[in-house]
């Protein structure tokens, strides 16, 4: 790989996998654009109004007693980091991230890319509380069948494949940097059952009814489109067994314009998240069924599950 490239894609990515990279990049620019350019013609197409209530409690402020709640917005993320089961996960995801580069081999920074500066402190806390909260509360023991949306080559993944669970990875490898081929190298190189699948999230999944004992998504359905989002949840509810756990880190995002093509993505409001996520998957948050977000006007990063 030339110098240009280093630290962008993982050094061990064969010529043809980067030049096909480097193709797909140009196209799905060019298909981003073209698809901006329709919307601003036609306006947002496909979206579940905006509800009535947004998810807070009846006080319309603070929760008493958050610490009860598992369904919540990321405000305690330094209280939750702090106590002492929350650290050990992230020391342990921590370990694999050491043990990874002692080999030379890769895992992504929060934003699924390998660039060195996408690496921030605060970036890397986020994800620290994400993962750490999702696995938490996931109910997921070692060995398990576990499919994960969005996470090809986390340190996330990484772990749980460490744990003896046979992982599989849906992802779009969105910054076309070899995050697939990485996931099934490294997978390869440390002897773990781990696989990822380089497809869009919505599309039919390559899996049997109720395969999966668990299901996380750590920051991604608030990327996709609302259809692609009830087509993906659909799935998850398909694929996950009866009585299994589906973990999810999203933003909530308020007023966030992401894609101009698709702004269904305030969850806050309750119809709005019912309609546009619960529903469709056919499962029941699973813990408190409120979700918190004390500041609704804000953009807060939340964890909800739901179970089978
Ligand atoms: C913000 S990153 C989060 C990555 C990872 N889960 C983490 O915690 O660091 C969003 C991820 O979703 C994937 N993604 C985005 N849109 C997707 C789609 N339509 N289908 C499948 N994966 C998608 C991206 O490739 C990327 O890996």
């Amino acid at each position: 790989m030339k110098n240009k490239y280093k630290d962008v894609y993982p050094p061990y990515l064969p010529w043809h996998y980067f030049m096909f990279l480097r193709v797909r990049k140009g196209y799905r620019q060019y298909a981003t654009r073209r698809g901006e350019r329709a919307a601003r013609k036609t306006g947002p197409q496909g979206i579940v109004p905006d509800g009535e209530g947004f998810f807070v409690e009846d006080d319309n402020g603070f929760v008493p007693n958050p610490v009860d709640h598992i369904n919540r917005s990321a405000i305690w993320m330094d209280e939750d980091l702090a106590r002492p089961d929350i650290q050990a996960i992230v020391n342990n995801i921590d370990r694999i991230k050491t043990e990874l580069t002692a080999k030379d081999l890769k895992y992504t920074a929060t934003a699924a890319s390998f660039v060195p500066r996408m690496y921030t402190e605060y970036s890397e806390k986020k994800n620290a509380w994400e993962n750490a909260w999702c696995y938490r509360y996931s109910e997921a023991k070692p060995g398990e069948k576990i499919l994960d949306i969005g996470g090809a080559s986390t340190a996330f993944n990484f772990f749980l494949a460490s744990q003896g669970c046979k992982v599989s990875i849906i992802d779009n490898d969105w910054n076309n940097c070899g995050i697939i081929y990485n996931t099934n190298y490294v997978g390869q190189k440390m002897g773990w059952d781990i696989r990822a699948y380089d497809l869009e999230g919505g599309r039919p999944l390559p899996f049997p009814d109720g395969y999966f004992d668990r299901i996380f998504s750590i920051c991604v359905i608030e990327h996709l489109t609302s259809e692609a989002r009830r087509g993906l949840m659909k799935e998850l509810g398909r694929v996950l067994r009866p009585g299994g756990t589906a973990s999810f880190s999203t933003d909530y995002d308020h007023g966030r314009e992401v894609l101009i093509f698709d702004k269904g993505l305030r969850f806050a409001y309750r119809e709005k998240f019912e309609n546009d996520v619960i529903k469709p998957s056919g499962m029941s948050l699973y813990g408190n069924t409120e979700l918190i977000d004390a500041f609704p006007e804000q953009n807060f990063l939340g964890a909800f599950f739901l179970k089978k």
